[in-house]
């Protein structure tokens, strides 16, 4: 092992704060340094967030997006894609049979899809929260501040926007119209109105490098979010991407046991891209760092047209199939169920 590498894992280990340089170095790790690297990560895990995993069921409502976004299936000019927006009854049906099976978290995710206006998904969270006793996410993207103060009036406890990759001029370029500083300064309206934030990155986009995986980290850690969606980039053949090279698992987990180490506090997920581009991706997320797993929760009719990305995980299964695979996957990584909402340890409910 590189003695800087040693020297940063030892930093880490007496919780000493990592600067962008360690964090290089410790991305940079190679076989025998991830061994070690994972090890502490699922140590910190385990100090801090315990052994439960947070079970977040997640239902996609609609497939439409006004953005067009490089290296997304959703993008406005991929007219391959059968478009479907579900109405607010199957919404609450999907969101009771996932309460139902279990999730105390409920996450409406969606392109940027200007048909919900906030009063529509603010009466939807209200009725949500309303009939069933659980947490609710949204995932929306980006709205009006006024837009979000309404949907947290109406009780959504938190909001996950990824900044996808810190690097400004790759995020101009990769998301055409819009820029990274407003991409932050969602993130800190979202926090002053009382959400529980996350955010994210990519892991393997075009042009990133390991400087900028540092980096990811680094803003996330400034800007003090709760959540930390890290996940590989998955080209998509309908995306102008199409033909770029995939984010490996190898730099997904490494990238993921940093940002444990970084940002111990945080609620991390194994993403369903780590388990798209790996059978027991999420599983090895699980000892790296995660504590979190989304069983997706769409009803199968709608499932094959959220494609962001293609062969994700579980596209043929029910919401019962995937609740049972999450389940499986926490056993299998011999940790248990959380019981409860799953809350940041940081969020006050007083
Ligand atoms: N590969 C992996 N993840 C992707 N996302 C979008 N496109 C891709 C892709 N090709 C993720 C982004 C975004 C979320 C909706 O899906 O991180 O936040
Ligand atoms: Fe739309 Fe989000 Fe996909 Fe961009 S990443 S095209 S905003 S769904």
């Amino acid at each position: 092992m590189r003695a800087e590498f040693i020297e940063a894992l030892g930093k880490a280990a007496d919780l000493q704060e990592l600067s962008k340089e360690e964090l290089v170095v410790l991305i940079d790790a190679d076989k025998e340094e991830s061994a070690a690297l994972f090890s502490l990560a699922d140590q910190v895990r385990q100090q801090f967030m315990g052994d439960e995993v947070h079970i977040r069921g997640i239902i996609e409502f609609s497939n439409h997006c006004t953005k067009n976004c490089l290296y997304c299936g959703l993008r406005r000019d991929n007219r391959q894609l059968s478009r479907y927006r579900m109405t607010i009854s199957e919404i609450l049906e999907s969101a009771h049979k996932a309460a139902g099976l279990g999730c105390r978290t409920i996450v409406l995710q969606s392109g940027e899809d200007s048909y919900y206006t906030a009063d529509i998904l603010a009466d939807t969270v209200y009725l949500l929260k309303k009939e069933m006793d659980v947490a609710v996410t949204l995932s929306i993207g980006d709205r009006l501040r006024e837009e979000y103060q309404k949907m947290r009036e109406a009780g959504a406890d938190r909001y996950l926007l990824k900044h996808e990759t810190c690097d400004a001029e790759l995020f101009a370029g990769l998301r055409p119209g819009t820029s990274l500083a407003d991409r932050v300064n969602r993130l800190k309206w979202l926090g002053e109105l009382g959400f529980q934030v996350g955010s994210g990155n990519m892991v393997g986009l075009p042009g990133q490098t390991v400087e900028t995986l540092a980096g990811d980290i680094l803003l996330m850690r400034e800007t003090g979010v709760e959540m930390a969606g890290i996940g590989p980039f998955v080209p998509n053949s309908q995306t102008p991407l199409g033909e770029c090279p995939g984010g490996t698992l190898a730099l997904t987990l490494k990238t993921l046991a940093a940002a444990r180490l970084a940002l111990p506090r945080a609620h991390m997920p194994a993403t369903t891209a780590t388990g798209t581009i790996d059978r027991r991706g999420r599983d090895k997320a699980l000892r790296c760092g995660a504590n979190v797993i989304m069983p997706n929760m769409t009803p199968p009719a709608y499932r094959a047209s959220y494609q962001i990305y293609p062969g994700k995980t579980g596209l043929s299964d029910t919401p019962e199939e995937s609740y049972a695979r999450a389940m499986k996957i926490v056993e299998n990584a011999g940790r248990r169920v959380g019981t409860g909402y799953g809350h940041s340890p940081d969020y006050c409910t007083i």
